[in-house]
C-alpha cells in the first residue's frame, strides 16, 4: 500500500492495483503551491462528508477520470445530479470492489454540502484487501464507536486521523483514538491548513510517543509505503 499526502485531508492511496483519492481539497487549499488537478488519476474517490474542504475538487477530478464516487447516500446523490458515477453507502455498511473491501464507519461531526444541501451524516472509511488495511477517520471527535473497528475489521496497518483540533479532535484525543482502534502507526491530517487548526507539531509527536504510538506527519507531496 502506498499513501501520498496532498495536504489537509487529501490522500492518494494505491492498494490492490487501484488508486483511491480521498477528500480532494486542492484548488482552494491556501497552503498548496501546486494546485493543479491533472496530476490526479484516481479510479475511486472516497468522500467522508459534505464540507467544502473535503469535496471541493471531487467533481472536476471525477469527471476528468470517469472515477466512481463512494460516500454516503446523500453525497453520492448530490454528485449524481452533477453527472458523476456513485456508489452509496451508509454507516456500518461495506462494499466489495474486486479485491477491495470498503466500509463506511461512524464519525461525530456535521456534513452540510457547499450549497447548503443535506450531506447526510459524516463518516470515515476502513479499506482493506488481502495485504493491508487502513482507516481514514474523516473529520471526527474522539468517539467510543472507534472501539468497534478492531472488533469488526481486519487488524489496521495504519490509520489516518485528524489532529488539528477546533473542528475535529486534537492530537491529545487522537492519541487516545489510536488506542481505541488498536493501531500503532498513525498519519496525522487536518492540521496547519488555516489559522484555527495550526498545531505544535512537536507536542503532537510527543503525545503519541507517550502512548507508545508512532505519529507520522508527512510533508505535502510525500509518500509512505506500508
Ligand atoms: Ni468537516
Ligand atoms: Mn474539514
Amino acid at each position: 500500500m502506498k499513501i501520498t499526502y496532498h495536504g489537509h485531508s487529501t490522500f492518494m492511496i494505491e492498494l490492490s492495483r487501484k488508486k483511491l483519492l480521498i477528500d480532494p481539497f486542492i484548488s482552494a487549499n491556501p497552503i498548496l503551491t501546486d494546485k493543479s488537478l491533472d496530476r490526479f488519476d484516481p479510479e475511486l474517490i472516497l468522500v467522508s462528508h459534505g464540507h467544502s474542504d473535503h469535496v471541493a475538487d471531487v467533481e472536476s477530478i471525477a469527471k476528468a477520470n470517469d472515477a466512481l464516487v463512494i460516500s454516503n447516500y446523500e453525497i453520492t446523490t448530490w454528485f449524481g445530479e452533477k453527472g458523476l458515477k456513485g456508489h452509496p453507502l451508509n454507516h456500518g455498511g461495506k462494499m466489495s470492489l474486486d479485491e477491495l473491501t470498503i466500509k463506511y464507519v461512524n464519525a461525530i461531526h456535521t456534513s452540510s454540502l457547499p450549497d447548503g444541501s443535506n450531506g447526510g451524516n459524516p463518516g470515515g472509511f476502513v479499506v482493506w484487501d488481502h495485504s493491508a488495511c487502513f482507516y481514514f477517520a474523516g473529520d471526527t471527535a474522539l468517539t467510543m464507536d472507534m472501539k468497534l473497528i478492531p472488533m469488526t475489521c481486519p487488524k489496521l496497518d495504519v490509520a489516518i486521523l485528524p489532529i488539528g483540533d477546533n473542528f475535529t479532535m486534537g492530537y491529545e484525543d487522537a492519541a487516545i483514538a489510536a488506542e481505541f482502534i488498536e493501531c500503532d502507526r498513525i498519519i496525522g491530517c487536518h492540521y496547519d491548513t488555516f489559522g484555527y487548526i495550526e498545531i505544535d507539531k512537536n507536542a503532537a509527536l510527543e503525545a503519541f510517543r507517550k502512548k507508545g504510538k508512532e505519529l507520522i506527519l508527512l510533508e505535502i507531496g510525500n509518500s509512505i509505503e506500508i
